[in-house]
């Protein structure tokens, strides 16, 4: 069976792709923000997911307005990183998971979420950049640990999914997930946020004590953010805080008790709240394999029922 075992939740800043892409990691202002997570990917490479189901929002990308799922869901063999107005950021061509993707549409569907299904699509920095802060930079020949399965929401046009939509939508993830039956790792990214406007009056708002409860609550007390209204993270978070129901997807697919191994926060990184954390799942990590018998104890035993039953005829 395939099992979700943890969760993880990166912000997805744009210009932190580009000062990785640029060779700034060393300046101090971003090294202040890549060194929050060297962690994080030491814990992933211990982790070694077989494959990442990415939550994330598309940037004009993929979907223009023309055209704007809810959720999308990426079914392709592959997704080529987006040519965003500089050309494509020089990151691997990410290859997905069709066989689970497909199997996640079909049980979500069939549990009356509608998700459009993605047999092609692009994917831009909201994507790729969550993928480095969490496996690090890979050049553009070489290739990410884990195929991916991304899974789009739309966050940049009104009316995006409620907290509670999004929440729901990870708990019919984990369902189909667990009812895959070959043996794999699963890690489910949220991401996107935190509290940041970048355009009006309020351009560069940060609302640190916010992000800090969303983070505190995600970790311990999740239902206390799935009612929260669009209008609360809008005027608490900015326009583009809106982002972090996502972090909900992620949390809805992960149990409902869950052991913070990490968090990370800092601002400001472009004009962003930059936060982190990972969440492992807990009964599942302690869930260990039986220990075998030793030979010796298992021929004593099947010599004792030997006896036994040469008791029993004599
Ligand atoms: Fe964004």
């Amino acid at each position: 069976m395939a099992r979700i075992v943890a969760g993880v939740g990166p912000s997805h800043v744009p210009a932190i792709g580009a000062a990785l892409d640029l060779g700034k990691t060393e300046e101090p202002y971003w090294k202040r923000v890549f060194s929050g997570f060297e962690k994080s990917q030491a814990w992933m490479r211990e982790c070694k997911p077989d494959v990442a189901i990415v939550v994330y929002n598309d940037h004009a990308s993929a979907f223009s307005v023309e055209m704007i799922p809810t959720f999308a869901l990426g079914c392709a063999a592959e997704f080529p990183p987006a040519d965003e107005g500089w050309g494509p950021r020089p990151v691997p061509v990410a290859k997905g998971h069709p066989a689970l993707a497909s199997h996640i549409a079909q049980s979500c569907i069939l549990d009356e979420f509608d998700l459009t299904i993605c047999n092609k699509m692009e994917i831009d920095h909201g994507m790729t950049v969550p993928m480095n802060l969490l496996f690090g930079k890979i050049e553009k020949d070489g290739q990410w640990p884990c195929p991916v399965i991304p899974l789009a929401v739309n966050v940049v046009m009104y009316p995006p999914p409620t907290g509670h939509r999004c929440f729901m939508l990870g708990r019919a993830i984990k369902k189909a997930v667990e009812s895959y039956p070959e043996d794999l790792r699963v890690v489910i990214f949220g991401t996107g946020g935190l509290s940041h406007q970048i355009s009006g009056p309020r351009a560069g708002l940060i609302n640190s004590e916010w992000d800090k409860h969303f983070l505190d609550n995600l970790s311990g007390n999740p239902q206390k953010l799935v009612k929260i209204p669009h209008i609360d993270y809008m005027r608490e978070a900015g326009a583009e805080g809106i982002e972090m129901v996502m972090w909900l997807i992620m949390r809805g697919a992960l149990d409902d008790k869950v052991d913070e191994v990490y968090r990370f926060y800092t601002v400001p990184a472009s004009n962003t709240a930059v936060g982190h954390i990972i969440l492992e799942n807990k009964a599942r990590k302690t869930a260990a394999k039986p220990k075998a018998k030793p030979k010796a104890a298992i021929k004593h035993k099947r010599a004792a029922a030997r006896a036994k039953v040469d008791r029993v005829r004599a």
